[in-house]
């Protein structure tokens, strides 16, 4: 007998070309300033040592059997995330409120891409300045005067953002099936190829005893409630669960693609990724008697000065940050699908349309930060400028509770059967870790982490 989710299989979307186009296009979302600009500096602000470790046991503990719940429910809703979330909610449990955590979602993606952007701007402008030999033999002060009357410009990066989501939106009324699978499998390994190059740079010429030991001594005094948050936080955002986003990607996976292989593929990836970053960062930071933890800036103020000693290293630097934006790109994309495929499909929306209006939304949005690093750098309450609110606020509230609701709803309220006939029909013992883990292991963390982190625990 076939069940509704079976109709829903052979219908509906477009799908990936193959296993292959899956993994490519969750890791293009996975794989993007997350690693290379906010790993490193967050890390750098919470001490290393510990908060890698704490990191690393997020990643492959809780974000990775939230990661394959994501995907499972995805593929069996063959929706958006609002409309996947209400049919599987009343499938599973006769109630349409699970619609919530699709919503709640979706506008975490519009936060979140807001200030991604702004970033990815800036990305797009250190492409210039390396290319005109701005970095060419400069020193900590002159690298960092180059960034500071960057960010502190909102004519220039408002101009930089402005670009970015102009491309970004062109991209999504394409739909993304197109191309962003053959971008990717470019972009990935050229970009790893360029980092290990930078790797051993930073082994010949930075302090890379140094940068090691401040990544991989553990220093458990330094932890606290908040960097443990931080690096749960940092966990859901570098693999882009929690909102929806490798659900909206899960829902155009083939059937007979293994959710456990194609999504542990993807973790390992965006980990050795976000190392590297680190790996090649903080032995520069050290060489130069730089502060790792001097926040935002720290990528853009130490590559520049190794790009700036290197032998060929403008042309280096141009290569860096294109490909930078193009992996940042990629990440964008799929933090709109969200909300684009929301707005198609429930409101019947053209996807040009939709896609419109909601990169106009988020463009808007994206002002806020542009302001926080220039004019309004001292306004600043609760976690400090407007900037930090927007990204504590998504990264490290949103979410984790995105990411909790997603695996309670897989683990506690879908049906084993429903689950099973995702992952693993034969219910064997790598299903039985998943759902350990989906029941148990994730939501008990993030909810730890959350009290915790709130004084509470
Ligand atoms: N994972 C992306 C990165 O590390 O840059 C950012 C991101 C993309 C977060 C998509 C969330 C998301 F839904």
């Amino acid at each position: 007998m076939s069940t509704p989710a079976d109709e829903r299989r052979s219908s509906l979307h477009g799908e990936w070309s193959s296993r292959l186009g899956f993994i490519l296009a969750v890791a293009g979302s996975a794989v993007g300033l997350g690693n290379i600009w906010r790993f490193p500096y967050v890390a750098g602000e919470n001490g290393g040592g510990a908060f890698v470790l704490v990191y690393l046991v997020c990643v492959f503990f809780i974000g990775l059997p939230i990661m394959m719940a994501e995907v499972l429910i995805g593929r069996r809703g063959r929706r958006n995330p609002v409309a996947t979330m209400r049919l599987l909610g009343e499938e599973e449990a006769g109630v349409t409120y699970w619609r919530w955590v699709g919503v709640v979602g979706v506008a975490t993606g519009f936060l979140i891409l807001s200030f991604y952007s702004v970033i990815a701007g800036w990305t797009i402008a250190y492409i210039f300045e390396g290319g005109a030999g701005e970095f060419t033999g400069a020193g900590p002060d002159r690298i960092n005067e180059i960034f500071s009357s960057l960010v502190s410009t909102p004519l220039l990066t408002g101009f930089w953002h402005t670009l970015f989501m102009l491309a970004t939106v062109m991209v999504v009324v394409r739909g993304v099936e197109h191309g962003l699978e053959r971008a990717v499998r470019v972009l990935v390994p050229a970009l790893v190829a360029l980092m290990l190059v930078l790797l051993g740079y930073s082994m010949v010429a930075g302090n890379f005893a140094d940068g090691l030991r401040f990544l991989f001594e553990p220093r458990f005094d330094d932890l606290t409630g908040g960097s443990v948050l931080e690096a749960l936080g940092q966990a859901f955002f570098t693999l882009s669960v929690g909102m929806g986003a490798v659900m909206a990607y899960g829902a155009y996976l083939p059937e007979k693609e293994s959710i456990a292989k194609t999504t542990a593929a993807v973790v390992i990836a965006d980990t050795c990724i976000a190392m590297l970053a680190a790996l090649v960062i903080f032995p520069i930071v050290f060489a130069n008697g730089m502060d790792p933890a001097s926040g935002p800036g720290l990528v853009f103020q130490s590559l520049p000065l190794a790009f700036g000693q290197m032998p060929g290293g403008a042309v280096i630097a141009v290569l860096f940050f294109l490909l930078l934006t193009f992996a940042a790109w990629t990440s964008a994309i799929s933090l709109m699908e969200p909300a684009v495929a929301y707005f198609m499909e429930t409101r019947g929306w053209t996807r040009g349309r939709a896609a419109t209006v909601v990169g106009g939304t988020i463009w808007a949005l994206g002002f806020l930060t542009v302001l926080s690093f220039g004019p309004w750098s001292s306004l600043t309450f609760l976690r400090g400028t407007i900037f930090d609110n927007i990204d504590y606020l998504s990264n490290n509230v949103l979410l984790p509770l995105g990411g909790l609701a997603i695996v309670v709803f897989a683990g506690w309220i879908m049906a084993v059967n429903s689950t099973a006939d995702e992952l693993d029909p034969a219910a064997g013992r790598g299903y039985r870790l998943w759902r350990f883990s989906a029941r148990y292991v994730a939501p008990v963390a993030v909810v730890l982490v959350l009290l915790n982190a709130v004084g509470l625990f």
